[in-house]
Parts: structure tokens; C-alpha cells; sequence
């Protein structure tokens, strides 16, 4: 599919984007091992989630989704799933594989996780490591080090471990280990990353301490299922809160986003750069803060963003080039060598296809340069198979004079079903 989009002159009106990724996958995984009934409220419906649904199924989790996205799941208890009778397959999501090669670890049985290409090209030592700490019994290809993955569940014992890249998928992989062992386990991270695990484990009852940069959780105490209610996704509202800061005269209001502040990196860092970002209606639903955003054009300023404040807006980081396209001065992200094993190399994508566009951006081993602002030029430009990179690039479209073209965007679909429709309705030409 491609998707073809034309310089536009604002955005205007009311729109509410769909649930978040992060908190959909926690809680099928969650309550599928609590006890007694979860239903989850606005769950993304989006082929990353939808690949961790089918896991839970194949592991004998009773699951039941509906036609308003909600979800009703019949728990198993931490000790009721089922060996799978064949091939785990995440597709392109690293959060799926992550966490349920943690979940595996401590099952008595043996299963097998695999995706696509991209899947199996995703660093995953990070996990199978502080797993086989624990005394788990994990093989992959290149000592563990890539997918497919292949684990026999074990009697696991607690772990002590400072992570040593600051990820909120190895931390949860590790949380749901933990929940296997008898004692304590204490994970301490290099920075803050997305608590949602956290939160979700803390309103199921489970015995854990949630303090900035280390958590403690005691294994063995059965979770109990819960009411789940999932704010819309930051990371998809960003497109538009970026947008609309870059487009004169626009103005626009997004219903119910999750706020999170491990998560609102993208506000902070847009409004340092000077944009009109206002949080109206804060509220907390399920152990989450959630918000309306209201969002007005304003004039932008380059800065500099730091390794520290990577993993409050490490998915945005594409989306941040494109606005620093349209700031005065000088964008220099460093510290953010991640970003080249998320879906694609998200570094080389966004450089390059930015560069197409006219962008003056220059790529860094651990980052990049922008300086704006620019005139930027439709182009024919690849998605490279990765929903951000894609929809970061359409952001960057409404901007550009003429016609742009992007290539495989069907990809958006891994996390923002509707994208398109989303935008049709708050365009004015
Ligand atoms: C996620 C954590 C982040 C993020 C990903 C979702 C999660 O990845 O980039 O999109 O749900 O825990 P890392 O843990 O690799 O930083």
C-alpha cells in the first residue's frame, strides 16, 4: 500500500486516538495470569497487540475480544497456562516476544517464540541473560542472542540486577520472571523507563514497590483480574500534537491520552522548543493519568536532547526530526544508539528519507543534527516496514509542497489502525 499525502494549510477540530500499545500488552499477558475475570476498556485492536492475543489464546488463556474494543478475559491464575501446541509467533512486535520469553521462563512447560525478519534481527540478550540468571533454560540462535527462541520453563529463583540499557521490556520480561520465584526479586534501572507494568501488577494486588529506578516484587501471590480501563496513546497522539504545533493557525484538542510522566517526554521537550501544549481535564483511570491535550501552532526553536531523557520519548524520536525541520536554529539529539535496533534502524531511515524531503539533517552514530528551519519538498520516500517511521514521515507531508508518497505504509496498522482516517477528519486545505 502507499500512502499519498499533499501539503495541507491546518489542523483544526476534536479527535481521540486509540488505546495505547504498551498497556494493551500488559494487560492480556496480566490478566491472563490473574485470577478470576479482566475486562479491558479501549484496547488497541492493531497487529502488534492482536499478536500477543493470539499467544495467550495458543497458551490456553480464554480471551474474548469485541466489536467496541473491549476485552473480556477469563483468568488462568499464575500457574494455569498450557504448553502451546506450535510455533509462538509475534510477528514484528519486540514488546510480545520480550515479555513472553520472561512469562515462559517460569512455566513448566516448553514453547517456542519466532516473528518476522525484523524480529529476528532485534537484540535479544538483553532478556535471555538476566533470564538465565534466573535460572532459566533459554536457547537461541548465536548463544540467545536472536530469535527464534526456544524455552523450557524452570523453577526460577530471584534475581538482583541493575539493567544495562534502561528498557521497559526487559525490566517487565524480568518483573514477570520474578512473579515465578519464591522470594524477591530487585530490579534497578540506569534511568526511568514506562511504569505500566508496575501499575498494573500494583492494582492486581501483587506484592510489589514501584520507586523511581528500582522495583522489588515477591513472587508466588496469585494476581487478581481487574476492571482495565487504557488511555489513548501518546505515542500516537504525538503525530498530531507535532503537527499541529508546525502548521500556522492550527488548533485542536485530543481526548483522553495517557499522560504518564514516564511518558510525556514529547510534550516536555516540544514545549521547551516552544510550542502551545495545554493539559486540560487530568484525571487517573486504573492507575494511569489520562488528559485532554489541547495543541495551537506556535513558532519553534531547536535544542538539544540528551541521552538522559531517551526513554521518556524514545518512539517519538523520528517524529522529533521532522519538527526540528521546522524549528529556528540548531536540533542535536544524542545519546539515542537504541533507536538503531528498534523496528528498522530507525537513525538511518529517518535521516535518509528526511534528506529526500530537503531536510539539512546529518546523521551521528547515536543521533542527529537538524537545522531548520526548511523548506521541505514531497518526495517518494520508504516506510521501511516501521509504523513510525511512516507516520512520521506523513507529518512531515502535510508540510512539504506537492505530493508525497510513502511507500509500504500498510505497517501503520502495527499500532494506529485509523491513522489515516484520524487525520482526514481535522484537514484543512
Ligand atoms: C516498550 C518499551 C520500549 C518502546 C517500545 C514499547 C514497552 O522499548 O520503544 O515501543 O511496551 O515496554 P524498549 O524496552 O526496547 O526501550
Amino acid at each position: 500500500m502507499e500512502l499519498v499525502i499533499e501539503k495541507i494549510k491546518k489542523l483544526k477540530g476534536n479527535i481521540s486516538v486509540p488505546g495505547d500499545k504498551s498497556i494493551s500488552h500488559r494487560s492480556l499477558i496480566l490478566g491472563s495470569i490473574a485470577q478470576g475475570e479482566t475486562r479491558i476498556y479501549n484496547f488497541l485492536n492493531s497487529l502488534d497487540c492482536l499478536k500477543t492475543l493470539e499467544c495467550m489464546q495458543a497458551l490456553g488463556a480464554e480471551i474474548e475480544l469485541d466489536k467496541d474494543n473491549s476485552v473480556k478475559i477469563k483468568g488462568k491464575g499464575l500457574y494455569g497456562l498450557q504448553e502451546p501446541k506450535d510455533i509462538l509467533d509475534v510477528g514484528n512486535s519486540g514488546t510480545t516476544i520480550r515479555l513472553l520469553t520472561g512469562l515462559l521462563s517460569g512455566q513448566n512447560f516448553y514453547s517456542v517464540l519466532n516473528g518476522d525478519n525484523s524480529i529476528r534481527r532485534r537484540p535479544m540478550k538483553r532478556v535471555t541473560q538476566p533470564l538465565r540468571l534466573m535460572g532459566a533454560d533459554i536457547w537461541g540462535r548465536k548463544d540467545g542472542q536472536f530469535a527464534p527462541l526456544n524455552v523450557r520453563g524452570n523453577k526460577l529463583i530471584p534475581l538482583h540486577y541493575t539493567l544495562p540499557v534502561a528498557s521497559a521490556q526487559v525490566k517487565t520480561a524480568l518483573l514477570l520472571a520474578g512473579l515465578y520465584t519464591a522470594g524477591e526479586t530487585v530490579i534497578k534501572e540506569p534511568l526511568p523507563t514506562r511504569d505500566h507494568t508496575e501499575r498494573m501488577l500494583e492494582i492486581m494486588q501483587a506484592d510489589i514497590k514501584n520507586s523511581p529506578l528500582e522495583i522489588k516484587i515477591k513472587g508466588e501471590k496469585q494476581l487478581k483480574g481487574t476492571d482495565i480501563f487504557i488511555p489513548g496513546d501518546i505515542s500516537s497522539a504525538a503525530y498530531f500534537v507535532a503537527a499541529a504545533s508546525m502548521l500556522r493557525d492550527s488548533q485542536i484538542i485530543i481526548k483522553h491520552v495517557g499522560v504518564n510522566p514516564t511518558r510525556t517526554g514529547i510534550i516536555e521537550i516540544l514545549n521547551k522548543m516552544g510550542a502551545k501544549i495545554n493539559i486540560l481535564n487530568y484525571q487517573i483511570k486504573s492507575n494511569e493519568p489520562q488528559a485532554d491535550l489541547k495543541i495551537e501552532y506556535s513558532e519553534l526553536k531547536g535544542m538539544e536532547i540528551k541521552e538522559e531523557m531517551m526513554p521518556f520519548l524514545i518512539d517519538e524520536l523520528p517524529l522529533i526530526a521532522v519538527v526540528a525541520t521546522q524549528a529556528q536554529g540548531k536540533t542535536v539529539v544524542s545519546g539515542a544508539r537504541e533507536l538503531r535496533v528498534k523496528e528498522t534502524d530507525r537513525i538511518k531511515a529517518i535521516v535518509s528519507e528526511l534528506k529526500k524531503m530537503g531536510a539539512d539533517i546529518e546523521e551521528k552514530e547515536d543521533g542527529f543534527i537538524v537545522t531548520g528551519p526548511s523548506r521541505l519538498k514531497g518526495a517518494v520516500c520508504e516506510s521501511y516496514n516501521d509504523h513510525r517511521i511512516a507516520m512520521s514521515l506523513a507529518v512531515a507531508a502535510l508540510l512539504a509542497e506537492g505530493k508525497t508518497v510513502i511507500k509500504n505504509s500498510e505497517c501503520i496498522n502495527i499500532s494506529f489502525p485509523g491513522f489515516e482516517k484520524t487525520l482526514q477528519k481535522i484537514i484543512y486545505f
